[in-house]
């Protein structure tokens, strides 16, 4: 039997919730919870939980022990055309299917620990290995850059990430020269995720950039963002952000990166693969299957913007494409 496997978020823009009921009391509560201010322990907080229609609120973890190294220097070169998200919107909306298919995972999200994190490093390189998300950090310190954030189903942000550039870690993980893609996965743990006991999806979530890809200048590992550490429901304590490709490609959580000869197989493409494809790079001019991509909606204000090619990054992006044209670029 045929089962249509399409994204829960993958709905008409027609369809998607208007801001002044995305951005009700309830939701906003929700984000300052997520936002760390009422997740001490005690009685408040379960009372915000039981407001939030949640039975528990998860236990309360143990404060991230990068948090001293933050806010880092922002790296001027990447600037942007509209003012940031706030942070409490950001917090309170989110896609991580791991935790649920609504917006609004981001209490269940402060169930994942996030120390001991480590990161496997393997297949085509000179020697696997895994390194804890401190060691990282000390190994290539991070900076701060502004990008934009454009979602498959037309709405966008702006974020202040910190992070390592990707290209920095490839070097870092010293590849051979047989590896033409990158592959990268979330951790699998159902038993604090419980968006992975779904039989619909392809656990754990997969995504991937060319070598070329990787190692050009905007992917970024973003390991913390508004001069913080990463929150969970935003793919603490380690997430990819690619700012020029639809947000499905930016991985959250991640704990592994390998090294392939192979493209891989991603998530969404294996659950939708006439609607999501390898590639994903945002262009206004070609509609989502269900929906047109030309212009997106800004969450926080609700202003509709024309959407950019490339997400505004053809300058730094568009000459990876060159001899590709055959490939479904856009999708
Ligand atoms: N990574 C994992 N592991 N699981 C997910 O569900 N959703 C993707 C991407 N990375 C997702 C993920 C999608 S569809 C988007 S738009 C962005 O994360 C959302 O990132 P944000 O919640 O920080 O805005």
């Amino acid at each position: 039997m045929l089962i249509r496997r399409t994204a829960a978020w993958s709905m008409p823009e027609s369809q998607a919730t208007p801001e002044h009921l995305a951005f009700n009391r309830r939701r906003v509560l929700g984000a300052a919870v997520a936002a760390g201010a009422a997740f001490a322990p005690g009685a408040a907080q379960a009372g915000i939980f039981d407001f939030l229609g949640k039975k528990e609120a998860p236990k309360p973890q143990p404060p991230d022990p990068s948090a001293g190294l933050y806010p880092v220097k922002r790296n001027e070169a990447y600037t942007l055309d509209r003012p940031v998200t706030p942070e409490a919107i950001n917090l309170g909306y989110n896609n991580f299917y791991e935790f649920g298919t609504d917006k609004y995972i981001a209490a269940a999200a402060q169930a994942l620990p996030i120390r001991p994190w480590t990161i496997k490093i393997g297949g085509l390189v000179e020697s696997p290995r895994e390194i804890g998300i401190d060691d990282l950090l000390k190994a290539l310190p991070p900076e701060e850059r502004l990008y934009r954030h454009r979602c498959v189903e037309a709405w966008s942000m702006a974020l202040p990430w910190s992070g390592i550039p990707l290209k920095d870690f490839v070097a870092f993980a010293k590849p051979l020269g047989s590896a033409k893609y990158v592959v990268m996965k979330t951790f699998l743990n159902p038993d604090v995720a419980d968006g992975q006991a779904s039989p619909l999806y392809d656990w754990p979530y997969t995504e991937g950039l060319t070598i070329e890809e990787a190692t050009s200048e905007l992917p970024f590992l973003a390991t913390g963002a508004y001069g913080k550490p990463l929150a969970r429901q935003m793919g603490a304590p380690i997430r990819l952000a690619v700012p020029w490709k639809y947000g499905f490609k930016s991985v959250k959580s991640i704990v592994s990166i390998d090294f392939t000869e192979q493209r891989p197989k991603t998530l969404w493409q294996v659950a939708g693969p006439r609607e999501y494809g390898f590639w994903a790079n945002v262009n206004p001019d070609v509609a989502h299957p269900r929906w047109s991509q030309a212009r997106e909606r800004v969450i926080g204000t609700g202003e509709i913007r024309p959407t950019l090619l490339f997400n505004g990054y053809a300058e730094q992006v568009a000459h990876l494409y060159k001899g590709l044209e055959r490939e479904p670029l856009y999708m």
